[in-house]
């Protein structure tokens, strides 16, 4: 460093360590054992790079920071890597000899994550140290190995590399020389000495053309008086020796190579392997022979051999450049995503807060100006079993819009159902009311048609999802729009009367609306019906809601003390009276000013399918921006609003999807990543839904806890009807749901129960009932 001017600047440091070290972490490695030359005390078992940085910090001028520890097989992968991007393996043939290679994370059992993949140091040259070479070991290895610094270890290697090689001639000779087989029987003294012959010697001796004036030079200056026959004999030894050695290395390279196909699940793998080491590089058949018979094992390979040019140092640099790149990088994502993370003490101060909410919406006094509208619903009651009848049902307002026919049986609890899923264009959702209603009437229609009803006059239930005010069960004024949607001339009209003259302009039939309700009290019905202690709807899909069993004497805008009536809170507005602002990111107000309803709905646009993709999406962008995703592009794709649907959220973060196929996804979403952008989309995904799912638990907690306490219960239980394609599709969304009201209502037991069969069924229950009360008071 004095000599290059280095000594006022910090650097980051790489180590190429070429031992077998156990690394828990980049920047450490504790010394398994010493091979090859080295012996020095006290070194194993400990982390070399803490006694590297100790030695460095008794030299006050140096300043150095220890990035990176690799082997020398990383290093000289990592440098061929760099010229050529298929190099997946690097390969040492030299003092040692040993080689890694990059390795499917999900097949590392001592590493966790099943993400992307690592470089696997194998230190083959161990392999036989318990046993499975012996069959092919000979005498004059046993005898080798005797003599080395570390008997009965690293076998193979003893079998392969620089250091042995020469050694093992000499054994050879020794013993041929003894039999009278060569040099007359005559010995010379040298032939006696261990390291006498070197690598060096056997590449000289295998030379072709000079190979053979070579030997007789070498075995001269060893005192011998070699016949031609003699050095013949000796190159002979030579070639078997060093053959030997390359099939070895051949044979347990095609072991790597298969595996790396397999692990692609390829029929032919195109690959390349990075070389280093005295022996490779200074003997002149080694790399010919290896190569061929290397394509011989695995012919399903195309294999390229690249001889790294400058080392393992290069790679070893290179490796610490990326580390510290990556250090800054990771920095900066853990930064973006804290933002999504939620303390315990948040949690339940969001829950305290949802509760003031819902106190103020009963509230006549500050019912008014509540963000949670708390909207009686005129549903008193379940379903007692004697309910009969067909009925027509209409779903809007999630996904799907679905027309349904609703057969109930009185008595056994058992329903029919027919139904059928139409779409609503979006210039129709954003267009006008009268096209709007026009549109449902005309699928209605066309299900009569389908279902050979036309002229039938059934009742109807609609589920229709949006905040209606209520006077009675078959009177919804749409407060305002929510969603996806924004027709006009709907918001302060009453939804039920817009259907009816649609109905009526059609002038093709004529139906019986009996009620309205929303999605969530379908969604409890639907439940209830099954279990009677289902009190509470939960909807997570596109929108987030929530509707429960309030006792009527708590609800000050309905007159009349008796019994329970259902409240749909439509706590999608919790926040919007700025009571979540200190957890509102940048992204949150970027989807928010970017959506339908600019400051409104601002819990749901933080826990709903149709907002989480969006959220994610610009978070995505700002990683981008800062260089940190996609190679600093924003593509045109990344700027389309919606890209990210729920399916594409739950499926990116399926934990049996492997790091290739959630490319795939990203590819088929029109964006080009990489592995490592892959791996952060999916913690950027999973960071924007578990804050979701934990709002969502906050919410819930605040609902239970209170219809506990209403009860003066010391314990509850409680069924919740679920519905909505981010609980029904989403892989963690539910369990960190479960977990989170857990922790923040522990004295209440509460049920999940997933609706299967959507609200429809719940509208058509709640139709019944109204119909057989209409009946019964008519009948008074
Ligand atoms: C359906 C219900 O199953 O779920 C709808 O029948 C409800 O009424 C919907 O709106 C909610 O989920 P999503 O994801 O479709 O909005
Ligand atoms: C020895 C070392 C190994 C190294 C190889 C080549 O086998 O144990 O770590 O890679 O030599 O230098
Ligand atoms: C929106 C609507 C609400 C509905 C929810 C789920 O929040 O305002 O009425 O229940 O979405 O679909």
């Amino acid at each position: 460093m004095k000599t290059k001017e280095l000594m006022q600047k910090k650097l980051p440091l790489g180590l190429t360590f070429s031992f077998p070290c156990k690394q828990t972490k980049l920047e450490e490695g504790i010394l398994l054992s010493w091979t090859k030359k080295f012996k020095a005390r006290g070194v194993q078992g400990t982390d070399v790079v803490s006694s590297l940085t100790n030695a460095m910090k008794r030299h006050q001028d140096l300043d150095v920071d220890i990035l990176a520890l690799v082997n020398d097989t990383v290093g000289t992968m990592m440098t061929c890597a760099y010229d050529d991007p298929y190099c997946e393996v690097g390969v040492i043939i030299g003092t040692g000899t040993n080689a890694c290679y990059m390795e499917d994370m999900s097949n590392i059992d001592l590493v966790e994550g099943d993400e992307g993949r690592m470089c696997v140091n194998t230190e083959w040259g161990a392999f036989g140290d318990d046993g499975a070479l012996e069959d092919i070991r000979t005498e004059f290895d046993r005898e080798l190995d005797l003599g080395s610094l570390n008997p009965g270890k690293q076998l193979f290697e003893k079998m392969i590399s620089g250091l042995y090689l020469g050694e093992l001639v000499r054994l050879i000779l020794l013993k041929m020389a003894k039999a009278g087989l060569l040099f007359g029987g005559e010995k010379s003294s040298a032939l006696h000495i261990k390291g006498k012959i070197e690598t060096r010697h056997v590449a000289a001796m295998e030379r072709y053309k000079e190979g053979l004036a070579n030997t007789r030079e070498i075995l001269t200056d060893l005192g011998l008086e070699p016949s031609d026959a003699d050095c013949i004999a000796v190159q002979h030894v030579c070639t078997i020796v060093s053959f030997r050695s390359a099939n070895l290395c051949a044979a347990a390279l095609a072991a790597i190579l298969t595996r790396l196909r397999e692990n692609k699940k390829l029929v032919r793998l195109r690959t390349t392997v990075g070389v280093d080491g005295t022996l490779y590089k200074i003997h002149p058949q080694y790399p010919k022979r290896l190569h061929k018979v290397v394509r011989k094992l695995v012919p399903n390979c195309d294999v390229r051999f690249l001889l790294s040019e400058s080392g393992s140092t290069k790679g070893a640099a290179m490796v610490t450049a990326v580390a510290s790149r990556l250090q800054a990088q990771r920095k900066q994502i853990d930064k973006v995503l804290a933002l999504f993370r939620l303390t315990q003490e948040q949690l339940v101060g969001i829950r305290n807060k949802m509760r003031v909410e819902f106190e103020y919406g009963l509230k006549k006094d500050t019912h008014p100006l509540a963000t949670v509208k708390m909207l009686p619903t005129y549903v008193c009651g379940m379903p007692d079993g004697t309910e009969k009848g067909k009925f027509l049902a209409l779903d809007l307002g999630g996904t799907n819009f679905r027309v349904l026919l609703v057969k109930i049986r009185s008595g056994r609890r058992s329903v029919r159902m027919y139904n059928k899923i139409f779409a609503i264009p979006l210039e129709i959702m954003q267009g006008t009311g009268e096209e709007l209603f026009d549109h449902i009437v005309q699928c209605i229609t066309d299900f009569l048609d389908y279902m050979g009803l036309k002229g039938a006059q059934l009742p109807l239930g609609f589920t229709f999802s949006f905040p209606c005010r209520q006077a009675s069960i078959d009177k919804g004024t749409l407060i305002e729009w929510t969603k996806g949607f924004k027709a006009t001339d709907c918001e302060g009209e009453d939804v039920v009367d817009m259907l009816r003259e649609a109905i009526k302009r059609r002038n093709e039939f004529d139906l019986d609306i009996v009620a309205v309700v929303n999605d969530t009290v379908g969604t409890m019905m639907t439940c209830g019906y099954e279990d009677s202690n289902c009190e509470v709807g939960l909807i997570a899909g596109t929108g987030s809601n929530m509707c429960y069993m309030e006792e009527m004497r708590n609800i000050e805008l309905v007159e009349g003390d008796e019994g329970k009536m259902c409240i749909n809170t439509e706590w999608g507005g919790f926040g919007d009276n700025g009571c979540l602002d200190d957890i509102h990111t940048q992204y949150d107000k970027e989807v928010d000013e970017g959506s339908l309803n600019p400051g409104k709905q601002r819990y749901e646009k933080m826990t709903s399918g149709m907002y989480l993709g969006e959220i994610v999406r610009q978070i995505l962008i700002d990683l981008t921006k800062q260089g940190l995703l996609f190679r600093g592009q924003i593509s045109e794709r990344l700027q389309t609003r919606g890209i990210f649907e729920t399916k594409f959220l739950s499926q990116i973060e399926s934990d049996r999807l492997a790091l290739l196929q959630v490319r795939r996804i990203l590819q088929q979403l029109g964006l080009d990543s990489t592995c490592e952008d892959s791996i952060v989309v999916k913690e950027v995904c999973g960071a924007v839904s578990r804050r979701a799912a934990q709002l969502y638990g906050a919410g819930l907690a605040a609902i239970v806890e209170k219809r506990r306490e209403d009860q003066g219960l010391e314990h509850m239980r409680i069924t919740v009807g679920v519905d909505g394609t981010l609980y029904k599709l989403h892989p963690h969304f539910s369990r960190i749901l479960r977990e989170t009201v857990k922790e923040l209502a522990p004295q209440c037991d509460v049920m999940f129960m997933l609706s299967e069969d959507g609200s429809g069924k719940g509208a058509a229950l709640i139709t019944a009932v109204a119909k057989r009360l209409q009946q019964t008071q008519r009948e008074h």
